[in-house]
């Protein structure tokens, strides 16, 4: 059976199913009262891993997550992203990674979340229009700095990942990845290959795999739920998969927590490896 941690180098440790934050709301209210609610609850749950950006919100996301959690209790280990700004000539979002402006958002980042490290900060998108040595070295100097630990990707390619790391170390990827959309295979077995962590976003599909009569009825077959089947099928697919599934509601919550606890057989597992839609 594979381990449910996940070791980082320097004996940082997370329990590989973690909790993404995105879609917590942030607006006052009481959306905002229950979002604390279910972030609170996951670390009581046991998780160690929450994934957070600056993009969320506008840093709106961070602050949550330090409202809800600040002081932190030892072992939690919130990454979040920088990279995106509103920086489109009409005040919209774009790529961005201007040395200037990950340095800004990384020491906002810090400020937010109360935190004297982010232990890893992971770059949102490489901007196409900044040369990546930059990008990355500006991540590099932070992390010389101690101002952050670890430095992640999050969308590339093979190539890509190769490229940065004849710059930087890399501990993690974030790529989008399930049982249905496994456009990111190569990235995740070259991530393997190198034991670093592979966080997939939109671990459980947003919520539909139900609708897919193959995982229901597999789930139907081993008395559990069509997401806790597909974060159970991610668990068992490597030990650098670290899904970060993604929920404003409690119910969900501790359904997905269960997953870690469903192992599925040889023959559940072929079947579902056969779902992939090609893009
Ligand atoms: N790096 C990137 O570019 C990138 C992009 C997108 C997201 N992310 C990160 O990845 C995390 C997860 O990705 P994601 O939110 O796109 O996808 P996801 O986790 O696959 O899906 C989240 C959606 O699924 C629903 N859901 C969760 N658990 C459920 C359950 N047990 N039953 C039914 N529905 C359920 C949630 O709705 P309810 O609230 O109703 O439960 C939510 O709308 C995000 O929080 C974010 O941290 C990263």
């Amino acid at each position: 059976m594979t381990s449910t941690v996940f070791r980082f180098d320097q004996g940082l440790a997370v329990r590989r199913l973690g909790f993404g934050a995105m879609h917590l709301p942030t607006e006052p209210g009481p959306a905002h009262e229950a979002a604390l609610t279910v972030v609170r609850r996951a670390v009581e749950l046991g998780v160690t891993l929450i994934d957070t950006a600056y993009l969320y919100g506008g840093g709106a996301n961070e602050e949550l997550l330090a409202e809800a959690l600040h002081p932190y209790p030892d072992g939690l280990l919130i990454t979040t992203k920088v990279g995106v700004a509103r920086s489109g000539a009409g005040g919209e979002w774009k790529l961005d990674g201007r040395p200037a402006v990950l340095r800004t958002q990384v020491e906002q980042g810090l400020r937010r979340l109360r935190l004297e490290r982010i232990e890893l900060l992971q770059l949102h998108r490489i901007d196409p229009e900044t040369p990546l040595a930059d990008q990355l070295g500006t991540l590099r100097d932070l992390r010389a700095e101690g101002k952050i630990g670890r430095i992640g990707l999050s969308e590339v390619t093979v190539a890509e990942l190769d490229q940065a790391r004849r710059i930087v170390d890399v501990a993690s990827v974030q790529n989008r990845y399930n049982v249905l959309d496994r456009e990111h295979e190569p990235v995740l077995e070259a991530c393997e290959r190198a034991g670093i962590a592979f966080l997939p976003w939109r671990p459980v599909a947003a919520g539909s795999s139900g609708a897919k009569a193959e995982i229901a009825a597999v789930a139907a077959e081993v008395g559990a739920t069509p997401t806790q089947v597909l974060l159970a099928w991610l668990l068992g697919r490597s030990p650098v998969m670290l899904p970060i599934p993604g929920t404003a509601r409690l119910d969900h919550l501790e359904e997905n927590l269960a997953a870690e606890g469903l192992h599925l057989g040889q023959t559940h597992r072929a079947r579902l490896d056969r779902l992939h839609e090609p893009a």
